[in-house]
């Protein structure tokens, strides 16, 4: 399964990209509003920065929402860098750029998805990446995980290789979760993927081994 982080601040991504288990990175237009990144030209830079320092795949999202902006923006975003993956949201007019883009033989990642149908059509556009997000979909009572095993039923029942990037991932568990569903990647916080470090029994066996290696090495 790939990690890929959920974020725009770039030391959180050097964090991650530190620890060595970092696949990729996924961002939005509030992930970079939340770093205060404003204005074309410094979210065009702060992609190319991203890229700098991360091996794998960066998300860089359109923020048009007509065929014809999405597909200018695309290819604005994918001369940046050859890392970017162009993502659109999951609208009619993002399906198309999917398709216009896919056929290009260009990454893309189709956004904000919340239905087993959405995927499918996704999937059928040729997406690279297609993002169910399942913490907002715990938000409203629904089961997002629950979504991500209908996804990959259904993409394995004809083969689709379209990935499936478990997203809006809160917790560690849901990343275990996903793991345990097949999801192909998941993004999330660097707190979701530290937090698979941490086991009490971990810490207790590692301090007793400390004191007794420092008992029998006075
Ligand atoms: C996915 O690509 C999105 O950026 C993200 O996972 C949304 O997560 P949120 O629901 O925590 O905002």
């Amino acid at each position: 399964m790939k990690f890929f982080i959920d974020t725009a601040n770039l030391n959180e991504i050097k964090a991650a990209q530190a620890l060595g288990v970092l696949d990729g990175v996924t961002t939005n237009p509030s992930l970079m509003a939340k770093e205060g990144i404003t204005g074309k030209n410094n979210i065009l830079k702060h992609y190319v920065d991203i890229c700098n320092i991360v091996h794998g795949d960066v998300s860089a999202e359109v923020n048009a929402v007509d065929y014809d902006g999405m597909i200018r923006e695309g290819e604005e975003l994918v001369d940046l860098h050859p890392q970017i993956v162009v993502k659109l949201p999951m609208t009619k007019e993002g399906i198309m750029a999917c398709k216009y883009f896919s056929d290009k033989e260009v990454k893309t990642n189709l956004t904000l998805v919340f239905s087993a149908g959405q995927a499918l059509l996704a999937a059928k556009a040729g997406a690279t990446y297609v993002s169910p997000f399942i913490g907002r979909l715990d938000d409203i009572s629904t089961d997002g995980l629950a979504l991500v095993e209908e996804i990959r039923e259904i993409y394995d029942n004809y083969g689709y290789e379209t990935e499936i990037l478990a997203a809006s991932v809160r917790h560690t568990m849901h990343i275990v979760n996903c793991a345990k569903i097949g999801a192909d990647v998941i993004t999330g916080p660097l707190s979701a993927i530290l937090g698979l470090l941490k086991h009490p029994l971990t810490d207790i066996g590692l301090a007793q081994f400390i004191a007794d290696f420092e008992k029998g090495n006075k």
